[in-house]
C-alpha cells in the first residue's frame, strides 16, 4: 500500500518503536524504518494485525507515506540526526515535514532548519519525556518550531500524549528550538530531583541504618502524600525489587557509578551562558561525575579517613524531617529550572508561557509531580513570575519546611554524609532571600587587583580606588 501511511518513524529503538505502537493504538497508520533490519523485522512481527508497516530501505519507507510526508526521527542526538537528514533529503519533496523527537541539543536546530528550508522542508524540534512506558502509553510532548508545522501533526500528538483531567500533556511551546530547550531544562530538573532523592536515601541508609525494606515503605508512604511524584514512586519500587540471581535486594548489587547522556550538563552549561544560577542542578551533574571516580573514591576513603557516625536516639523522628527537607529541596529545584526558562525565553525569543510548560509536565514525563499543580497556579496568577520562590503559596511552603531542611543539612554534615544537593538548595534559598549580599567585597577585590572599577550605593557611575601605595 503506497502513499497511505499518515506518519513515518525513523529509528525503531525503545522510544521510536513504542511511540509508533502508541500511534497505531490511537488509530493512525504508521510506517517505520531502521537501518538495523532486525528491528524492522521485530516491528513487522509485533504489528501483524495493525496499520503498521516496516520498511527495509529508506526509499521504500518514504514511498509508503502520504504526501506531503511527515517523518519523525527518534535517533541518538548529534551526528546521527544529521546523518539521517542527509540520507532522507534526496527522497523528500517541498512541503514535507521532519520532526526530531530525540534529545537533540537545542542549538543544533537552527542549522538544520536553514538547511531544510532551502529545500522547502519544514522542521519541528520536539522534546519527548516518559521513557519506554511513557512512549507506549502516553508521554509528555514538548514541541517547538513553526506553528503551522505543529498544526499538521497536532491531532496525532494530542492522541498519543498522556492525559491529565482529559487534557493532553502536549502544547506548542514556541518557535525555533523552544521544544528542545524546554526538554533540556526538564532533564536538568530531573537530575536535581534524582540527586536530592539519592541524598535522602544515603541519610536513611548510612545515617539511620534503615534496611531496604524500611526505605521502601518510607518512600511508598511519601508518594501518597505531598511528595507524590513519579520519581518518588519508582524509588519506592526500586527498594522492593529482589535480584533473581542472588536473592538480595537488587539495589545492593547495582554499582554506585551513574552514567549520563549529557542533557543535565547542557542545562548547566546554558545556565552558565545565560548567567542564571541553578546550583542544585549543577551539583547533580557534578555528583554524577564524581560517582565515576570509583577507584579514587576507594583510595580516598582510606586517606581521608573519618568514620561515618550514626544518628543516636529516636531514628523515626528523622522521617518527618527528611520528608520536609526533600519537599523544600524539590520546590527549590523546580524554581531554578523555571528561572532558567524565564531568562532563556527572552534571550532565545521563545515567548514561553511557563504555565503551559508546567501543564505539559503534569503527566507522562519523568518530573511529573503533585507539586506541578502549585507551579501551574503560580504562573496562572502571575505569568511573568521570575522565580517560583516569589509565589505566595510556594514561598509559604518553603518557609514552612525550611527549618527541617536546615536541621537535616546540619545533621548530615556532622555525620559526614554528603548532601551537597540539599546544601546548595538551602544556600540558594538563603542567598536568594538576601536583600544584601557580600558582592560589594567581590567588587572591591576586583578593583583592587585588576582596576575593574566598582559601583557605589550613593552615586551613579564607575569608580576606581588606588588601593595600595605600591
Ligand atoms: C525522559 C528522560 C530521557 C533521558 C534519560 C537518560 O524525559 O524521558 O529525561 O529523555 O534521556 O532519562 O538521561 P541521562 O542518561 O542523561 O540520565
Amino acid at each position: 500500500m503506497k502513499s497511505q501511511y499518515e506518519i513515518g518513524m525513523v529509528g525503531l529503538g525503545v522510544m521510536g518503536r513504542n511511540l509508533l505502537l502508541n500511534m497505531a493504538d490511537r488509530g493512525y497508520s504508521v510506517a517505520g524504518y531502521d537501518k538495523d533490519a532486525a528491528k524492522v523485522a521485530a516491528l513487522r512481527k509485533e504489528a501483524a494485525n495493525q496499520a503498521i508497516s516496516g520498511a527495509k530501505s529508506l526509499p521504500e519507507f518514504l514511498e509508503l507515506l502520504r504526501v506531503p510526508r511527515a517523518v519523525m526521527l527518534l535517533v541518538p542526538a548529534g551526528a546521527p540526526v544529521d546523518a539521517v537528514i542527509h540520507d532522507l533529503l534526496p527522497y523528500l519533496a517541498r512541503g514535507d515535514l521532519i520532526i526530531d523527537g530525540g534529545n537533540s541539543h537545542f542549538s543544533d536546530m537552527e542549522l538544520r532548519t536553514t538547511k531544510l528550508s532551502e529545500r522547502g522542508i519544514q522542521f519541528l524540534a520536539v522534546g519527548i519525556s516518559g521513557g519506554e512506558h511513557g512512549a507506549r502509553h502516553g508521554p509528555s510532548i514538548m514541541p517547538g518550531g513553526p506553528r503551522d508545522a505543529y498544526e499538521r501533526v497536532r491531532p496525532i500528538f494530542e492522541a498519543i500524549a498522556a492525559k491529565v483531567n482529559d487534557e493532553p500533556c502536549v502544547a506548542w511551546l514556541g518557535p525555533g528550538s523552544a521544544g528542545h530547550h524546554v526538554k533540556m531544562v526538564h532533564n536538568g530538573i530531573e537530575y536535581g530531583l534524582m540527586r536530592l532523592i539519592a541524598e535522602i536515601y544515603d541519610f536513611m541508609k548510612r545515617g539511620l541504618g534503615f534496611t531496604d525494606a524500611q526505605i521502601h515503605s518510607v518512600f511508598d508512604r511519601w508518594n501518597h502524600e505531598e511528595l507524590n511524584s513519579y520519581l518518588v514512586e519508582i524509588t519506592a519500587d526500586i527498594f522492593a525489587r529482589i535480584d533473581e540471581k542472588t536473592g538480595r535486594r537488587l539495589i545492593d548489587v547495582i554499582l554506585d557509578e551513574a552514567g549520563q547522556k549529557g542533557t543535565g550538563m547542557w542545562a548547566s552549561q546554558d545556565a552558565m551562558d545565560l548567567q542564571v544560577p541553578i546550583p542544585t542542578i549543577d551539583v547533580a551533574v557534578a555528583m554524577r561525575n564524581l560517582s565515576g571516580y570509583k577507584d579514587e573514591r576507594e583510595e580516598a576513603a582510606h586517606v581521608l579517613h573519618r568514620p561515618l557516625s550514626h544518628c543516636e536516639g529516636d531514628r523515626l523522628k528523622f522521617i518527618g524531617q527528611l520528608r520536609s527537607a526533600l519537599y523544600a529541596g524539590m520546590i527549590i529545584t523546580y524554581a531554578q529550572g523555571m528561572a532558567l526558562l524565564a531568562v532563556a525565553s527572552v534571550k532565545h525569543e521563545y515567548h514561553l508561557n511557563l504555565e503551559k510548560v508546567a501543564r505539559v509536565w503534569r503527566g507522562g514525563c519523568i518530573i511529573r509531580a503533585a507539586l506541578l499543580e502549585d507551579i501551574c497556579a503560580a504562573f496562572q496568577a502571575r505569568g511573568d513570575l521570575p522565580n517560583l520562590l516569589l509565589d505566595p503559596n510556594l514561598s509559604n511552603k518553603v518557609m514552612e519546611h525550611q527549618e527541617n531542611l536546615r536541621s537535616l543539612v546540619c545533621a548530615a554534615s556532622q555525620l559526614g554524609i554528603p548532601v551537597p544537593g540539599l546544601m546548595v538548595s538551602l544556600g540558594y534559598l538563603d542567598a536568594y532571600r538576601s536583600a544584601w549580599m557580600p558582592a560589594n567585597l567581590i567588587q572591591a577585590q576586583r578593583d583592587y587587583f585588576g582596576s575593574h572599577t566598582y559601583e557605589r550605593v550613593d552615586a551613579k557611575g564607575a569608580f576606581h580606588t588606588q588601593w595600595s601605595s605600591e
